[in-house]
């Protein structure tokens, strides 16, 4: 089924609290590096002037295209480049920019791109198996899952997914693709089932048994964790005294890694960190937007 991506309104998560800590001055300069609909940045830059300006990136055209519209209003400049934030150094340098008052990354995806079935990544409705938010990249889902030797597929399986049956998984995964090659999302989601099905009926596990599974495919066909490993190194040096850097994360990994960063960060003197503990939604946000049940925000100041 084709699904009209541009009808599904994303909903920025946090929104206000991080309105609350960041204070830009108006002819401040922001990178939003995942610009998605531009949710978050439209909050942001209506509190900037004529002077102010705003970077905003992504590896989703289509995510920018809709950005344009939603910010088209806004006094300040806003600067689009479709690019991966982990060439955040560059990207900002080649604008003539040296330093920056605040640095925003919300991770993971807009609910638009969830059901866009030229994304591929549902396994509640059948899509091509790829996965691959930019398509400029050079293996897809499918070429992973097809290709990969079962042990690999395991190790991926288990080191993104932290998912427990990640052998049995690929085992499965492996006997199939022996008959016919796996194309699409709801293909590869039954192999799932009939792997896991029962040991996670058991288990009375709340998720889709697929979830974990599909989370690591998709870290590891966008190369999530080593963006955002690449995104934390440059960001220290972009910052302005005073400048903050707020990254939103939706898996532990990820939050791993931030939290690593700030940590050795300010113990080298050169951040301070703002929130000591991660900063979650507020039951009320989670019962209006589903997607923030998992969110957490992590802010840090240059010092
Ligand atoms: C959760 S959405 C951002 C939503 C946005 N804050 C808003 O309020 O509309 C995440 C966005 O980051 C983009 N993205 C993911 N990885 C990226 C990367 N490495 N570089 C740039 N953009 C990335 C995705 O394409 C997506 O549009």
């Amino acid at each position: 089924m084709e699904v009209n991506s541009s009808q599904v309104e994303h909903i920025p998560v946090l929104a206000r609290t991080l309105v609350e800590q960041i204070n830009l001055p108006q002819d401040g300069v922001m990178v939003d590096a995942t610009i998605g609909q531009g949710g978050h940045s439209l909050l942001f830059g209506t509190s900037l002037g004529s002077d102010g300006v705003i970077i905003a990136l992504d590896v989703d055209k289509k995510a920018i295209r809709g950005a344009q519209l939603k910010l088209k209003d806004l006094a300040c400049k806003v600067i689009y480049i479709y690019a991966n934030f982990s060439e955040i150094d560059n990207l900002v340098r080649e604008q003539g920019v040296e330093k920056v008052d605040f640095i925003l990354a919300d991770l993971g995806l807009c609910s638009s791109q969830l059901s866009d079935s030229e994304i591929g990544l549902s396994f509640q409705t059948d899509m091509p198996l790829d996965m691959r938010i930019d398509k400029r990249l050079r293996l897809s889902a499918a070429d992973i899952i097809n290709k990969t030797t079962q042990k690999n597929l395991a190790d991926l399986i288990f080191k993104f997914g932290q998912e427990r049956f990640s052998r049995r998984i690929a085992r499965f995964i492996v006997r199939e693709r022996q008959g016919r090659p796996i194309t699409t999302t709801g293909q590869l989601s039954s192999i799932i089932c009939r792997a896991v099905g029962q040991p996670e009926r058991k288990r009375k596990s709340k998720i889709h048994p697929a979830t974990r599974t599909f989370q690591a495919l998709r870290i590891a066909v966008n190369n999530e964790l080593e963006n955002l490993e690449k995104l934390l190194a440059s960001a220290s040096g972009l910052l302005g005294v005073n400048g903050r850097i707020a990254i939103i994360s939706f898996h532990s990994l990820e939050d791993r890694l931030v939290k690593l960063n700030f940590k050795a960060n300010e113990k080298a003197g050169i951040y301070k960190i703002i929130t000591k503990k991660p900063i979650v939604a507020s039951r009320e946000e989670i019962s209006s937007n589903q997607r923030a049940r998992s969110a957490k925000l992590r802010i840090a100041e240059k010092t």
